[in-house]
């Protein structure tokens, strides 16, 4: 096991754990709260997935989600991570019309969001803008293989790379993306075989997901990982608790304390100063009388 120090995880730190061969654990955030107990557990990496339409949002497709969501979850991770690096995702159209807008959009991530890097779906045809956003600054981590914001063209998510012609294109794609620039590449949904030789072609890391043990670094959707997401489980996927029904548990509880008069209890504490006192003013109290002059309603 890698011992994780409290050190922030910069972006030049994650081609050194490469090196040294040291795993790079990456989960998605969305929240605060999440983030903090994230980085308390030590994931190098806190991506805010465009997934949130999946899992925050309950829609089918990562499609509908905009810039204004991705910005407003990305400022809430960035405020509750300390060490782990946050990366956001650039939702769908939002940076292949052209490198320019790709740009204005990618920064307000950054300012607005304070993300440390943007991830985009995508290999060559998008090569030019990756070159861009990283030679002005903002670090970029690419998406190969089953890329989500494609559902539609690829017919389902389903895995990829499966025939030689298309795993060749995807190294060229992967090739392409070290070229322009990325710092890293998610690897999503292709055979174990074709993960394989992409990240011993790169110097830059790999990070799979349904790729695999050979890619240099696993994410997963925290809400899979931690059994929050019910309606579907990706077959990659391990569940490590079943938060989900603690959850049920919990509420269920509550709602028969609330429903039994147990919750909550009445404490001195809580009752305080007020032990014992009349709270309730008279009708001559002029307490009383502004009420009724602001016009409502008191018997
Ligand atoms: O949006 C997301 O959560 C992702 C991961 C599945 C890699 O892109």
């Amino acid at each position: 096991m890698t011992s994780t120090t409290p050190k922030k995880v910069r972006v030049p730190d994650l081609a050194l754990m490469k090196q040294r061969g040291d795993r790079i654990v990456m989960l998605t955030a969305y929240d605060a709260t999440m983030a903090r107990l994230l980085d308390r557990a030590g994931i190098d990496l806190l991506l805010v997935g465009d997934s949130l339409g999946n899992v925050i949002m309950g829609l089918d497709t990562t499609i509908p989600v905009t810039l204004d969501i991705m910005i407003h979850h990305t400022r809430a991770v960035a405020r509750g991570a300390t060490r782990a690096l946050v990366v956001a995702d650039m939702p769908f159209l939002t940076y292949q019309v052209s490198p320019e807008e790709a740009m204005r959009n990618a920064t307000r991530l950054f300012q607005e969001g304070g993300a440390t890097a943007v991830k985009l779906e995508g290999g060559r045809a998008i090569a030019d803008t990756v070159r861009k956003l990283t030679a002005a600054g903002l670090p970029v981590m690419g998406h190969l293989g089953l890329t989500p914001q494609h559902v539609h063209r690829l017919g389902g998510m389903r895995q990829q790379a499966r025939s030689e012609s298309a795993a060749q294109r995807l190294i060229l794609d992967a090739l392409a993306l070290e070229d322009a620039g990325a710092f890293a590449i998610v690897l999503e949904a292709i055979p174990d075989t074709v993960a394989e030789a992409v990240t011993s072609r790169l110097t830059i890391p790999t990070i799979g997901i349904g790729a695999g043990s050979h890619c240099d670094g696993q994410v997963l959707v925290s809400y899979d990982v931690f059994g929050l997401f019910d309606t579907f489980a990706p077959p990659f996927a391990k569940q490590y608790a079943q938060l989900g029904e603690v959850i049920v548990r919990a509420a269920k509880d509550y709602a028969s304390d609330v429903r039994d008069g147990q919750f909550p209890k009445s404490t001195p504490k809580q009752t305080g100063d007020l032990a014992g006192r009349r709270v309730i003013p008279s009708p001559n109290d002029r307490a009383f009388e502004e009420l009724k002059g602001a016009g409502v309603q008191v018997h």
